[in-house]
């Protein structure tokens, strides 16, 4: 779409932690806040995806307003005065956060989120209420991690039910619904349709939900592999980007290659034609550079 000449753009004037800021009408608090400088922390958000505010690590306090809002997705309004450091909003994220992590091994998350907790002083452990033989946080942590594939493994005990997998698999990029949100409360899980092995469902393999996981629940099987063998070794990883020889399109694949070979392939998020998504071709093709 061409660009919208300047003389069209509405701004709207806000005030962020006491600073004035303007920001083009539309834009959601959370964009307002790093035009502003100001580091908010996000787990369901990701610029390639449809917020879809169920994580709530983002929210930030609109004086007036009742409750705490998402700045992912709350759009900016005229004479606004938002909050992002006050009690009520450094409580609630660590809150959120100590929620989110107490059902879940976190040993493969992404550091960024790992460091958003730190900041925070979340201590998960005061939530993890439940007993090894049964029922609560337990029972998440003791799923045994589904290999039925050579692709890629699902391991829900690191899942912490942000849906950006469902996203990915659905409207946002694939659109081959594979996967979707099962069950309630301790018992929720992404699941296939009937919890069927992947080979048996609707999953055609793109691993764009690999591509947006934060927590490392779905992994590269060569990346599984190779993490049990004891030797995946990301300081001894290179990442070249290149340009996937499959079709015309021509994505931007970089590729992830230790001791020589080739380990895991992603596409950059900021890329414009691939938004960081791939298909099975791109994103799992790559054994015959080291199998000739
Ligand atoms: S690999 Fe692709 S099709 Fe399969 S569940 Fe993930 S996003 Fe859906
Ligand atoms: S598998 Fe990963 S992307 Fe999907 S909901 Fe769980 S943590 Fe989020
Ligand atoms: S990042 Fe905003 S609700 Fe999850």
């Amino acid at each position: 779409m061409d660009a919208v000449p300047m003389s069209f753009v509405r701004y709207v004037d806000l005030t962020i932690d006491g600073k004035s800021v303007r920001v083009p009408e539309g834009t959601t608090l959370l964009q307002a806040c790093q035009s502003a400088g100001i580091e908010t922390p996000t787990l369901c958000y990701a610029e390639n995806l449809t917020p879809v505010n169920v994580c709530r690590v983002c929210v930030v306090e609109v004086e007036g307003a009742r409750t705490l809002v998402p700045s992912c997705s709350r759009p900016a309004e005229p004479g606004m005065v938002v909050h992002t450091d006050s009690e009520r909003v450094r409580h609630s994220r660590r809150l959120v956060f100590e929620l989110l992590g107490s059902s879940v091994d976190l040993s493969t998350a992404d550091p960024k989120y790992l460091a958003d907790m730190a900041r925070y002083e979340a201590v998960p452990e005061r939530f993890d209420t439940g007993d090894a033989t049964g029922h609560g946080a337990k029972a998440t942590v003791q799923q045994p991690v589904k290999i039925d594939n050579e692709l890629y493994v699902r391991d829900y005990s690191k899942c912490v039910l942000c849906y950006k997998c469902v996203e990915a698999c659905g409207t946002d990029a694939q659109n081959t619904f594979a996967i979707a949100v099962a069950g309630r409360g301790f018992h929720a899980t992404i699941a296939t349709e009937f919890e069927t092995p992947l080979p048996d469902s609707a999953c055609v393999y793109c691993g764009n939900c690999i591509g947006v996981c934060p927590t490392g629940a779905l992994m590269f099987k060569s990346e599984h592999d190779m993490r049990e063998a004891g030797t995946w070794d990301e300081s001894k990883q290179a990442v070249t980007d290149t340009i996937c020889p499959y079709c015309g399109v021509g994505c931007t694949v970089q590729l992830h290659v230790q001791d020589n070979s080739i380990v895991r392939v992603t596409s950059p998020h900021d890329h414009d034609v691939t938004e960081g998504h791939l298909c099975i071709k791109g994103r799992f093709g790559f054994q015959f550079v080291q199998n000739r």
